[in-house]
C-alpha cells in the first residue's frame, strides 16, 4: 500500500476542483484493503473510495479524510457452456475492458465505450449508456466489507441495481470497497433497434457490420462528437441525472408538451433537453461553461472554487424549477 499525505483533490479529479486530501493510500493487492481501513480506523479519519476521479468532486476546504484508491489491474477469461465469464480488477480502466471484450467479439458492454473511470467504480453508479447498462451483464462483485472486516461475494441480485443505483452508493454506501466484479458476455451482436443516437449514425453512414468492435467504433465517434473529453476540458461528465416519472407524472409532463421517453426502465425526462429549454447551452457560468452539444455536461473552464460550481448548479436548478417544476438531480459524488 502507497500512503500519500496532503494530496489535492483537484489533482484527482477530472473536473479538477478540491483541497488537499490528509491521506491517499492506494492499493496494490486485496489484503492491503483491511490495512487501508484499519489505518483510517486508528486516526478516527473518514473513508472515500476514489477511482479516477472522473465522477467525483473535491470542496475548497479539501477532505480531512483518507481517500483510498483501487490500484489492482488484470483481466482473466474463463469459458462456459455458451458465454465468457470475465472477472476483472477493480483497478483497471473501464474501457480497456469494453476494449478486450470487443476485441474478442463479446458483445453486452460495447455501448459502455469510453466511458470514464475504473471498473471498480462502474456498479456502483449503474454505469449506462446507449441502452446498455452494466447491471445487464455484471454476475458478482468481489468486495472488503468494512462492517465485518471480512471479504466476501455479492451477487447481482444483491445489488439491488436501478437507473445509476446501487446499494453500493445508496443503503450500503461507504460500506463496501470493490476489489474485483465479473462479467458474462456471449459472442454475437446486440438485439435491434439500437439507441435512437446509433440507429441515426448507422443510416447516415450506411453501416451494416453490427458487431460488437464496429458498435464500439460508432459509440466512441457519437460521444466524441457530443461529449467532451475530460482530459482535455475538464468535467465530470453528465452532471444531471436524468428525470424519471410515474405514469401519471409522465401524462402531466406530456400535457405540458415536454417530451416523454418511455423505455423498458420507465418514463424519462431528458434533462439535458430541459437545460437547452432554459437557455443554458454554450453559457458561462462563474467560470463553469455548460456544454453546448451534451448540455447534461458541466466544463470547468475558469472556476476558481467549488463555491462557483456552486453557484452556477443553483442557477440551473433554481431556473429548471421555476420553469418546469423539477429538481435536477446532481449525479457525480462530492468527497465529503
Ligand atoms: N433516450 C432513450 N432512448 C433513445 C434515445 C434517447 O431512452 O433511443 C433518452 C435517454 O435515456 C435520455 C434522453 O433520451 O433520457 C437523452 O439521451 P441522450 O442520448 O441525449 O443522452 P443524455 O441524457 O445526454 C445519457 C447519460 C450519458 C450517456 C448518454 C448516452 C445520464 C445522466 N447520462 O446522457 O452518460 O452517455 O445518455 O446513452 O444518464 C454520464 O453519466 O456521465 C454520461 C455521459
Amino acid at each position: 500500500m502507497r500512503v500519500n499525505e496532503n494530496i489535492l483533490i483537484s489533482s484527482l479529479t477530472t473536473i479538477r476542483l478540491g483541497g488537499p486530501a490528509r491521506y491517499v493510500l492506494e492499493i496494490e493487492k486485496p489484503e492491503e484493503v483491511r490495512e487501508a481501513y484499519a489505518f483510517a480506523h486508528q486516526y478516527n479519519l473518514p473513508i472515500f473510495v476514489l477511482g479516477s476521479g472522473a465522477n467525483s468532486i473535491g470542496h475548497d476546504e479539501g477532505f480531512k479524510g483518507t481517500i483510498i484508491i483501487n490500484r489492482m489491474r488484470g483481466i482473466y477469461e474463463e469459458k462456459l457452456e455458451d458465454s465468457v465469464k470475465l472477472k476483472v480488477m477493480g483497478g483497471e480502466t473501464w474501457d480497456s475492458v469494453v476494449e478486450y471484450a470487443c476485441n474478442r467479439n463479446l458483445t453486452g458492454i460495447e455501448a459502455l465505450s469510453k466511458i470514464p473511470g475504473l471498473a471498480g467504480a462502474a456498479p456502483v453508479q449503474n454505469i449506462g449508456a446507449y441502452g446498455q447498462q452494466i447491471s445487464d451483464t455484471l454476475t458478482e462483485i468481489e468486495v472488503y466489507d468494512s462492517v465485518t472486516n471480512g471479504y466476501k461475494t455479492l451477487k447481482k441480485a444483491d445489488l439491488q441495481f436501478s437507473y445509476r443505483k446501487s446499494i453500493l452508493n445508496t443503503s450500503e454506501k461507504n460500506r463496501y470497497f470493490v476489489i474485483s466484479i465479473t462479467l458474462e458476455l456471449k459472442e454475437g451482436k446486440m438485439p435491434r433497434p439500437f439507441y435512437n443516437s446509433i440507429e441515426n449514425y448507422i443510416a447516415v453512414h450506411n453501416i451494416t457490420d453490427f458487431g460488437p468492435k464496429s458498435i464500439r467504433e460508432i459509440v466512441s465517434k457519437i460521444r466524441a462528437e457530443k461529449l467532451p473529453d475530460p482530459k482535455e476540458k475538464p468535467s465530470a461528465g453528465s452532471f444531471f441525472k436524468n428525470i424519471y416519472l410515474t405514469n401519471e407524472e409522465a401524462e402531466i409532463a406530456e400535457l405540458k408538451g415536454l417530451p416523454i421517453y418511455r423505455g423498458e426502465d420507465g418514463n424519462k425526462i431528458n434533462a439535458g433537453w430541459l437545460i437547452e429549454e432554459a437557455g443554458f447551452s454554450g453559457k458561462l457560468l462563474h467560470g463553469i461553461r455548460v456544454n453546448e452539444k451534451a448540455s447534461l455536461v458541466l466544463i470547468n473552464e475558469s472556476a476558481k472554487s467549488y463555491n462557483d460550481l456552486a453557484k452556477a448548479r443553483s442557477e440551473i436548478v433554481g431556473k429548471i424549477y421555476d420553469k418546469y417544476g423539477y429538481w435536477l438531480e446532481q449525479e457525480p459524488v462530492e468527497i465529503k
